[in-house]
């Protein structure tokens, strides 16, 4: 039986609005549902001096829950100030869509995820995030649950391909139980890359592969 969707999830579904990526971004986004394995990525331009979204664009690769709650929740946070766009909730997108199966929650949120995210990752590029937590394992492996592998659609840590992890002085060093000529190990590379190294007291971050 086919998921009873509301008129506008549909016309979402089928006109995206701002689907794509910005070319040089002053913040981005990958994030991953645990619930279903699926992806979105956000992308954002924001006006320094107000600190406002002036440009939003996301890609998902999930479902119509998803791509329709990525379209609405560009819609609201264009033109809004980071501060008012990190309060947009998960309620307020399937809301605005009206309504979504309960089973195609987690849908919403992780659209929702990918935008506070991308927000993060702006406040993290820009020196302005308040609370600052020093790097630990913890907070690198914490990370690294948001990093998919893509032989699996899981993430790194849920797959059992993270061997090691070392933080010391500003350098996070990651092992990598793949070899360093594996198809993905430069996409797995870039992507540990891009979620550790925004961290405040990171300077460096190294990504082992196994021989
Ligand atoms: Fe994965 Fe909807 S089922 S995003």
């Amino acid at each position: 039986m086919p998921l009873p969707y509301s008129e506008k999830v549909m016309e979402h579904f089928r006109n995206p609005r701002n689907v794509g990526r910005i070319e040089d971004p002053d913040a981005k986004a990958v994030e991953g549902s645990p619930a279903c394995g699926d992806m979105v990525a956000v992308y954002l331009k924001v006006d320094p001096e107000a600190q406002r979204i002036t440009d939003i664009k996301f890609e998902s690769y999930g479902c119509a829950s998803n791509i329709a709650t990525g379209s609405i929740i560009t819609e609201l946070a264009k033109g809004k100030t980071l501060e008012e766009a990190k309060k947009i909730t998960w309620k307020e997108a399937a809301d605005a869509l009206g309504g979504l199966p309960p089973i195609k929650t987690h849908c919403s949120v992780l659209a929702v995820d990918g935008l506070r995210a991308a927000i993060q990752n702006y406040e993290e590029r820009h020196g302005l995030v308040k609370e600052r937590v020093p790097t630990t394992v913890e907070v690198v492996r914490k990370r690294l649950k948001h990093v998919m592998n893509p032989m699996t659609g899981l993430d790194l840590v849920r797959t059992k391909i993270v061997r090691d992890i070392e933080v010391s002085d500003g350098k996070v060093r990651v092992a990598i139980d793949l070899p360093a000529d594996h198809q993905f190990a430069a996409n797995i590379r870039e992507e540990i890359i891009e979620k550790i190294e925004p961290l405040w007291d990171v300077d460096e971050v190294v990504v082992e592969f196994t021989e």
